[in-house]
Order: C-alpha cells, then sequence, then structure tokens
C-alpha cells in the first residue's frame, strides 16, 4: 500500500465530531514500515490530537524513531499543512531532506520538506553549552 493509500484509508477512521474535519497521515520508517493516524478531538480539548502526531505516535510504540516520508491528507480546499507542533514533532524524528506529501481528497496536492515547514528549528545543537 502506498504512503498515500495508507493516509486515505486511516482518514476514514478520524474522530473529529467538533470541527467535523478528518485528516490522515502516514509515515514510513527508515526501516520501510508505514504507520498511520487520524485526528482525534475530544469535548474538553475540542483540538484533539493531530493525524500527524498520531502517525508519529504509532512509529514510537512500534519502537522505531526515524521516519523518512510522510503523507497527510484531508478534505480541504488546499493541501492541509501541518500545524506548528506536528512541525517540530516531525523535525524531531526526520532529517530536514525529507519530504511531506499533503494531498487532498480530491485532486490538489503539494509536497515539501520538512525544513521546508519549520526552517531554523530547533534542535539539540542548541544546547550544546549543557
Ligand atoms: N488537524 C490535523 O489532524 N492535522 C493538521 O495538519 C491540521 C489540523 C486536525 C486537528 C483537529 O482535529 C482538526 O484538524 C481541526 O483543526
Amino acid at each position: 500500500m502506498s504512503l498515500l493509500d495508507a493516509a486515505r484509508a486511516v482518514r476514514e477512521n478520524a474522530y473529529a465530531p467538533y470541527s467535523k474535519f478528518k485528516v490522515g497521515a502516514a509515515v514510513r520508517s527508515v526501516s520501510g514500515a508505514v504507520y498511520s493516524g487520524c485526528n482525534v478531538e475530544n469535548v474538553a480539548y475540542p483540538e484533539g490530537t493531530c493525524a500527524e502526531a498520531g502517525a508519529i505516535a504509532a512509529m514510537i510504540a512500534a519502537g522505531e524513531t526515524e521516519l523518512v516520508e510522510v503523507c497527510v491528507i484531508a478534505d480541504s480546499p488546499q493541501p492541509v499543512t501541518p500545524c506548528g507542533g506536528c512541525r517540530q514533532k516531525l523535525a524531531e524524528f526526520g532529517r530536514g531532506d525529507v519530504t511531506v506529501r499533503m494531498a487532498t481528497v480530491d485532486g490538489p496536492e503539494t509536497t515539501v520538506t520538512i525544513a521546508d515547514l519549520l526552517p531554523g528549528a530547533f534542535d539539540r545543537s542548541h544546547m550544546d553549552r549543557t
């Protein structure tokens, strides 16, 4: 299954009763395995957790820590870009040159890199004096 197909399939399971905005994401790890996640909202925190965060959490839970490819899909006029928090999570587990394919259910899509999404990312080197 392609990463896009995995993201499209898991999006069907998104739990988004507050925003009504379903998102699916899938990451491929360095081992080649695919991990997927959808957004999950709740009444106290209706913004919930993002699909990208869910896919990353699944990868970490499986014991892997490096992603090499990312895909996210939603039903939106233009491709949905990961939120700020998810950009930092992507930068934690993927190199700057990792591609992030942002797709829509009906066609339009864009591919960027993690470095495009989070230029000047805060990383471990900033703490070299600690
Ligand atoms: N959302 C994601 O899952 N990923 C994104 O990249 C943007 C936003 C979700 C969070 C929330 O459940 C809904 O979309 C509206 O913000």
